[in-house]
């Protein structure tokens, strides 16, 4: 029997409505025809430049869309269709996304009550400080407010608030920028560990080297597009790399040469 993804998406859309003068309206399709699997004890990474629309997937995979974009096609979660009533119901605790920006900590609120989301039991406590140990901070981050985290820190605080109740379903939207790299690898064990306990593991970011260290695929992302799907094996050789845009973005990496991106034609998309 076929296994049933933890997330299955089907043909995703999404467009921005936007005035152009007082009476004219353009549709701007910013993710086209987007399809995704994703199962138990897999890392996927969705890698892209900036502006490619990954924010925005993990926006719609969430149910987070800005109120003037419109989404098309299907999301199925363990089988079930991922409707916006499902989503709001298993968002935050089975479905968990690690934002971008860290100013989505609430600046007036001790860390340590953001991380147990305001529960104040001893075992959430406990939970807490499991968590917080998990990723190298100790007992006092509890007590500090926001603006007293240096941004590693911050960081790191957004994850423990996401993995803190053993979620399925991870989407970790940009998750390292800013660490050291070896902190930055030790988050990326976290977020292996996370899969290999049962869950399924998006990490979204602009870094190659960083998905291939991280992910088991790697789902290429230009304006909207997937332009390819490889495995993190098919990139220790160039040839196994079928599109232009993956190759080239193989070349520019360090290890390969760093060699410039060529422009890319319409015609290679
Ligand atoms: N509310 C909005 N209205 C109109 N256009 C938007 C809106 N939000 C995002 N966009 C556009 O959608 C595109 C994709 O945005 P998105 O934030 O998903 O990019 P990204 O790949 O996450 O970039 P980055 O790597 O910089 O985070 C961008 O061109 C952006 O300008
Ligand atoms: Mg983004």
């Amino acid at each position: 029997m076929d296994r049933i993804p933890i997330l299955d998406i089907q043909n995703l859309s999404v467009s921005f409505s936007q005035y152009v003068d007082m009476f004219r309206k353009n549709d701007l399709q910013v993710i086209k025809d987007l399809n995704l699997k994703l199962f138990e004890g897999e890392v996927v990474a969705v890698v892209g430049a900036s502006g490619s629309g990954k924010s925005l997937l993990a926006h719609a995979i969430l149910g987070i869309l800005p109120y003037n974009a419109s989404f098309s096609g299907r999301m199925s979660y363990c089988g079930e269709p991922l409707t916006q009533m499902r989503i709001e119901q298993l968002r935050g605790k089975e479905i968990v996304l690690v934002p971008q920006s860290v100013s989505y900590l609430d600046p007036l609120m001790k860390v340590g009550f953001q991380i147990r989301k305001s529960v104040n039991d001893k075992r959430s406590k406990e939970k807490m400080l499991q968590t917080l140990n998990r990723y190298g901070l100790g007992e006092e981050v509890e007590k500090l407010y926001p603006f007293e985290l240096s941004g590693g820190m911050a960081r790191r605080v957004l994850i423990s608030t996401a993995v803190m109740d053993s979620p399925r379903l991870v989407i970790a939207d940009e998750p390292t920028p800013g660490i050291h790299i070896d902190a930055a690898k030790q988050v990326l064990g976290h977020f292996r560990k996370i899969a290999d306990d049962g869950a399924a593991v998006l990490i979204i970011t602009h870094d190659l080297e960083l998905a291939i260290e991280a992910a088991d695929r790697v789902v290429v992302f230009y304006a909207g597009m997937t332009l390819e799907e490889a495995q993190a094996s098919d990139f220790s050789d160039e040839s196994k790399l079928s599109h232009p845009y993956t190759r080239a973005l193989w070349r520019a990496m360090p290890q390969n040469g760093f060699r410039a991106i060529e422009s890319i034609k319409e015609a290679d998309l």
